[in-house]
């Protein structure tokens, strides 16, 4: 067994956040674990103020929607510079509302990727529509526009691209495929709130963006919720009927809608964070340039491949996603959890070949390149406050796992990690609250 990091300092020398107790160095110069999240970290930074707005919020007694709801809107519209930001109960919710706004019946069919957390799908089948599946380009694990193209028919409604991982759909192929056929886009941007195509937002670029504030989101809430955006005002008027069971006045239903408000304690954690986004989103994309630098020290080629930046627009690094060869991606996991390394697999089943779809009658090998990112897919842990000597550590377990000989020696120029935040109190040390696996579903 090679020790691949043996000519680079300890790699817990400068961890600020783990456990002192845990802090010595295993055998090989690794750290004894890295989590795949550590929401404790953030969470630290922001302590007192998050526990003042949740006390503002239970002083007024106002729990649903409110003041702290409308602020958080207006305040989501500026950051993403587009017109209406209207809040919901999720990223679910907010698919739901999107497909609902459009008028979208059961019969229809709506084009989307099958490689992308249920709630994709899930929206469009919850209103008796036919989800169409299409393939991914292999680098960038995102919807084909040439797959989408062939897939539109005489019953194609919508299409929905994911903007998945925090990396923008390929728009410039896409917007004009749908202005040609006529047919609206909804953005699933759960993953990539700031990301860019071209200095614009994701979500403004499309008819209607649905984003989450599920907790590992990159503006993650103390709970579920979610948030759509539209630069169409009539869109806009409609989803702020619809989260209200379509009500206006109180108690006069215009349309049947949904339950699918954001609670008024969610929007004041969520308006208490979102002055951080950017520069948690900034420390997200040096953390994937040091990843990038770090790989490139090991001879690595053919077993393991690593993502590129998005060059036409902000790539906002929700996950870091690596590509492993030769049908070694689950003993590479296994070998990471062995050594305390979080890492998850989004996503192992895809959906056009999820049982609760088997009726639609797709089969194995329908969309081989979606097949084989999840045969061969790894997320490696990439939020905001992990530090160098854990990157370090994730990476030299991977070059431990293939023997991989240390070709490059450590540059000089590795990116330094912006924002990290203070040490955490000491209660949060002892928790260990650094999220597990299986706290991410999506
Ligand atoms: C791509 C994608 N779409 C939709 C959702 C649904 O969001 P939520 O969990 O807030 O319902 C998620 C994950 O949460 C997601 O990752």
């Amino acid at each position: 067994m090679i020790r691949p990091n043996t000519s680079l300092p300890p790699a817990n020398a400068t961890a600020k956040h783990s456990n002192a107790a845990d802090d010595r160095p295993d055998s090989g110069g690794f750290l004894p674990s890295v989590g795949l999240l550590a929401l404790d970290r953030q969470y630290a930074t922001l302590r007192e103020e998050i526990r003042a707005a949740i006390d503002r919020v239970c002083d007024t007694g106002r729990f649903v929607l409110g003041p702290d709801v409308n602020d958080l809107e207006a305040e989501l519209a500026r950051a993403l510079g587009v017109p209406h930001a209207i809040t919901c109960a999720s990223g679910s919710d907010a698919l739901l509302l999107a497909l609902m706004a459009l008028d979208i019946e059961p019969g229809d069919e709506v084009i989307l990727p099958s490689y992308t957390f249920f709630a994709t799908a899930s929206a469009v089948t919850r209103l008796g529509a036919i989800p169409i599946f299409a393939d991914i380009d292999p680098t960038t694990y995102l919807v084909d526009p040439s797959d989408v193209q062939r897939k539109i028919g005489k019953r194609t409604r919508a299409i929905i691209p994911v903007h998945l991982f925090g990396r923008t759909a390929d728009m410039d192929a896409l917007l004009p495929i749908a202005r040609d056929s006529g047919l609206p886009v909804v953005e699933d941007a759960a993953q990539s709130i700031l990301s860019t195509w071209h200095g614009r937002c994701s979500g403004g670029l499309g008819d209607v963006g649905c984003f989450s504030f599920y907790p590992t989101k990159n503006l993650g809430g103390a709970g579920d919720g979610g948030f759509l955006t539209t630069t169409r005002d009539d869109i806009a008027a409609r989803l702020k009927l619809l989260r209200v069971h379509g009500m206006e006045p109180r108690y006069y239903h215009q349309v049947v809608g949904i339950n699918s408000r954001l609670d008024s304690i969610q929007a004041a954690v969520l308006r208490v964070k979102l002055p951080h986004l950017d520069a948690w989103t900034t420390a997200r994309q040096a953390n994937a340039a040091r990843y990038m630098e770090l790989f490139s020290q090991y001879d690595l080629e053919g077993r393991v491949t690593v993502p590129t930046d998005e060059p036409r627009g902000r790539h906002v690094w929700n996950q870091f996603v690596i590509r492993v060869a030769g049908g070694q991606r689950d003993a590479l996991r296994a070998h990471l959890t062995a050594c305390k390394v979080g890492t998850e697999i989004y996503y192992p089943v895809p959906l056009h070949l999820q049982k609760c779809f088997a009726h639609l009658g797709w089969a194995k090998g329908d969309l081989p390149l979606t097949e084989q990112a999840a045969d061969e897919t790894l997320a490696l842990p990439i939020f905001p406050e992990l530090e160098p000597a854990e990157q370090r550590t994730v990476v030299g377990r991977i070059a431990e796992f293939f023997q991989a000989p240390q070709t490059h020696a450590p540059a000089d120029s590795t990116p330094q990690s912006s924002a990290l935040p203070p040490e955490g109190p000491h209660f949060l040390r002892r928790m260990k609250a650094v999220g597990r696996a299986d706290d991410v579903r999506c």
